[in-house]
């Protein structure tokens, strides 16, 4: 269970309402940190917070779009007189799958502006804070999308890509004063937003994770940083990573089609 003297007494949670930021939600309150959620939705935002107070800790919600420009001043207010101790920024699945030249930018802009932007910003301010008090931990929720270019996710494979490197040069920034940096890449995860999405989780072979299970991989391993690989896809993560792009991008490519829904 997650040290609370070091990564309490409270973590923040962007994209707190269900799925693996559900999970981390209750995984955190069970060792005793109390949390801030943020969701846009309020219902499902409103009953992970009542199920996780439950528990015994306190919980502040805010329902709002982490892409609003005055999201993260918002954030900062709210979290003025609290001390937080762990950061875990999770809301960021691909929210415009389309092939580059047939969607708008503004559509992709905020794949960009949601896990580049909201996500540096929120890193910067509670980082800052962790740094002096000289503990804390930052889990940035990566993918193995991040891995490998992919048609009709090109820009989210970029934004992911982007963060693990991120990740790596902040956790060697951070190391040095007690703040601990993770990326934690996962891979095929059965989301409530995937499954709204209509992804495939039936495919023969397909490796599927539990939102339980990575969440508690996460923090079990929030001081193995900079980048942990959850549900067994190591293998893939490696493969990927090779230095054949062109075989590796083709070789993956039915595999993506297989999985994602039609346009
Ligand atoms: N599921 C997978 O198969 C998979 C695979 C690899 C990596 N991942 C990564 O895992 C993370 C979680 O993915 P997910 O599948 O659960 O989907 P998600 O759409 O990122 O949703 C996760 C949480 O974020 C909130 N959220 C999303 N967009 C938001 C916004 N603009 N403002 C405020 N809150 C927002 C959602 O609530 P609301 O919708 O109410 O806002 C929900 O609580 C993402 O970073 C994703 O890239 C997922």
């Amino acid at each position: 269970m997650i040290d609370e003297q070091r990564y309490g007494p409270w973590a923040v949670i962007a994209g707190g309402s269900e799925g693996v930021g559900a999970s981390f939600a209750h995984q955190l309150a069970d060792a005793g940190i109390h949390v801030v959620l943020i969701a846009r939705k309020p219902g499902p935002l409103a009953e992970t917070a009542d199920a996780v107070r439950r528990k015994g800790v306190q919980v502040r919600t805010l329902a709002m779009d982490l892409l609003d420009p005055s999201a993260v001043d918002e954030i900062r207010q709210s979290t003025q007189d609290i001390d937080v101790g762990i950061l875990v920024f999770n809301a960021g699945a691909n929210s415009y799958g389309h092939e580059f030249l047939e969607g708008e930018l503004e559509g992709f802009q905020g794949v960009i502006d949601l896990n580049l932007g909201t996500q540096l910003a929120l890193t910067h301010h509670f980082g800052r804070q962790m740094r002096m008090r000289g503990r804390g931990g930052i889990i940035l929720v990566g993918s193995l999308a991040g891995y490998l270019g992919q048609a009709r996710q090109s820009v989210y494979s970029g934004v992911k890509a982007f963060s693990r490197v991120f990740a790596e040069g902040l956790w060697l920034e951070l190391s040095e004063y007690g703040v601990d940096v993770l990326e934690l890449v996962l891979g095929v995860t059965r989301t409530p937003a995937m499954e709204r999405a209509g992804l495939n989780f039936d495919i023969p072979g397909l490796n599927v994770s539990e939102p339980d299970d990575v969440a508690r991989e996460g923090l079990a391993n929030v001081a193995n940083g900079p980048v942990y690989i959850a549900g067994g896809n190591e293998t893939a993560a490696e493969q990927r990573s090779g230095l054949d792009r062109a075989g590796l991008a083709l070789g993956a490519h039915e595999a993506t089609k297989r999985l994602l829904p039609d346009e």
